[in-house]
């Protein structure tokens, strides 16, 4: 018999140098940026329904949800991108809330796509998502998004990245994607974590570093208790531990997910390193840092172009997808007359009776209409008057003040979150008036086209008439 337990020399395998995502070659087949834009249909973010078909929990108060499109196409993203998600969380009648989250699984797995949600005990979202999400469970989706992603090809792949909790999640969809590929690639990660048990991921993080001689994984814990066996880094992170876990860290792509204060102090260090700013790449949900305003740019391009392929598609499913080359003929969808696609996967059965139905479409907009809000009270100073009807109060404003900042000083209840325009969660109806919003995917097209705005991204051209 052979023991297959015996240790032998294993030779290193032969790579193609550099890293290329398998998409790469498609889009460098198409002529000119303008038809590669075009031709990246399934690529570019979209409106879809999923439906969940799996959770796994994990470590440290997380899940993972996976999810496959209802319509039956791949889910193409770049790892490191994000979906945004409409949760029924009030009820299927009433609006959903909407929350990006990273994709966790890898691009080259796009049959189903995952997120991974950490549970914040105080949160709206998150623990209705824990609860509730369950297989057969079907949510909107808007996606993919984000400018945080690896590079399409790289010929000298060569990464830091830094977690801290939570912040693995995109980092992770990264690393399963540099495993599943061919190509030359030195990764270094270094994954803060607040408890010895909480490392999220951590038994596939110790597989893929066994099996994957082009992948290192650090752990390192936080200030708070640690047990005496620990082996891994203590205490929060140092220019000495970035030193020593990656001495060549100013020769790498360094990219960072975690709280915002991680990432301050993560900049400051990396810097001291001797690494460029324009070698750092940060998942940035909040701040203002140039990295910022180049995130939002590319959002802001991204939701443009979802809003023409959705308008492309519903001109004509048939032509749109026909038009596209046979290199994309990844999966031949279904229509009906409307030109509608259909879902031609398996039925599928959901766990248990407490799985929850199916999200119900968001109830249309209520009739836009221009009330008298002249009885109201009028606060502030400025060129143009903002009317909040259900607060009932005139606040005058001037025309380069974000809407969100007038009406919270002026004691207007418009829940936020992000403030980019991002999630979602100040999505207000406007019944007259003119805005300029500049959001980054958390508004559908459908949404703006029934009167919704973000006032947290929005300034206002004219006087205006708001239903909060
Ligand atoms: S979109 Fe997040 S607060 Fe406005």
């Amino acid at each position: 018999m052979i023991d297959v337990l015996t240790e032998t020399p294993v030779q290193e395998p032969q790579r193609i140098r550099g890293l290329e995502m398998p998409w790469n070659r498609v889009m460098g087949s198409i002529e000119g940026p303008a038809s590669a834009a075009k031709a990246l249909g399934p690529w570019h973010p979209q409106e879809f329904v999923a439906e969940c078909v799996e959770t796994v929990p994990e470590a440290g108060g997380m899940m993972t949800f996976v999810f496959r499109r209802c319509d039956g196409a791949p889910l193409a993203f770049r790892p490191g991108q994000y979906v945004n998600i409409a949760f029924p969380v009030n009820g299927d009648d009433q609006e959903p809330v909407d929350r990006s989250y990273s994709l966790s699984s890898s691009p080259t797995q796009p049959w189903t796509f995952s997120v991974t949600v950490k549970r914040d005990p105080g949160g709206l979202v998150s623990p209705w998502v824990h609860q509730n999400v369950r297989p057969g469970t079907v949510l909107d989706m808007l996606g993919p998004v984000g400018a945080f992603h690896l590079p399409d090809a790289d010929r000298r792949a060569r990464y830091l990245f830094l977690a801290a909790g939570a912040g693995i999640t995109p980092i992770m969809s990264m690393m399963r994607t540099i495993h599943s590929l061919a190509g030359t690639a030195d990764v270094v990660v270094l994954y803060h974590g607040a408890e010895a048990g909480g490392f999220a991921f951590h038994r596939e993080l110790a597989y893929i570093a066994s099996v994957d001689s082009r992948i290192k994984v650090f752990y390192a814990l936080g200030d708070r208790g640690r047990p005496e066996d620990w082996e891994g880094f203590s205490g929060r992170l140092t220019s000495a531990m970035i030193d020593e876990v990656a001495p060549d860290a100013n020769g790498r792509q360094v990219y960072a997910c975690g709280p915002e204060g991680y990432l301050n102090s993560a900049t400051e260090l990396l810097r001291k390193v001797g690494v460029d700013d324009t070698s750092i790449y940060m998942e940035f949900f909040s701040g203002d840092r140039q990295t910022l305003l180049e995130y939002q740019a590319e959002l802001a391009l991204a939701a443009d172009i979802a809003g023409e392929i959705a308008e492309d598609i519903a001109e004509s499913a048939e032509d749109y997808f026909e038009s596209q080359p046979a290199a994309f003929g990844m999966y031949e969808p279904g229509y009906d007359e409307d030109g509608t696609l259909q879902a031609t996967g398996l039925a599928l059965e959901a766990v248990g009776p407490e799985a929850p139905a199916a999200a119900a479409t968001p109830a249309p907009a209520p009739e836009a209409q221009a009330p008298d809000a002249s009885s109201f009270d009028t606060v502030g100073t400025g060129s143009l008057t903002l009317s909040f009807m259900r607060t009932g109060i005139n606040v005058r404003i001037d025309p380069e003040e974000p809407i969100l900042g007038v009406a919270q000083r002026a004691g207007v209840r418009i829940g936020a979150n992000c403030k980019e325009g991002m999630c979602g969660s100040c999505k207000v109806v406007r019944l007259s008036g003119e805005i300029d919003m500049n959001h980054q995917g958390g508004i559908r097209k459908r949404e703006i086209d029934a009167g919704k705005f973000l006032p947290c991204c929005s300034t206002a051209r004219t006087d205006m008439v708001i239903d909060a």
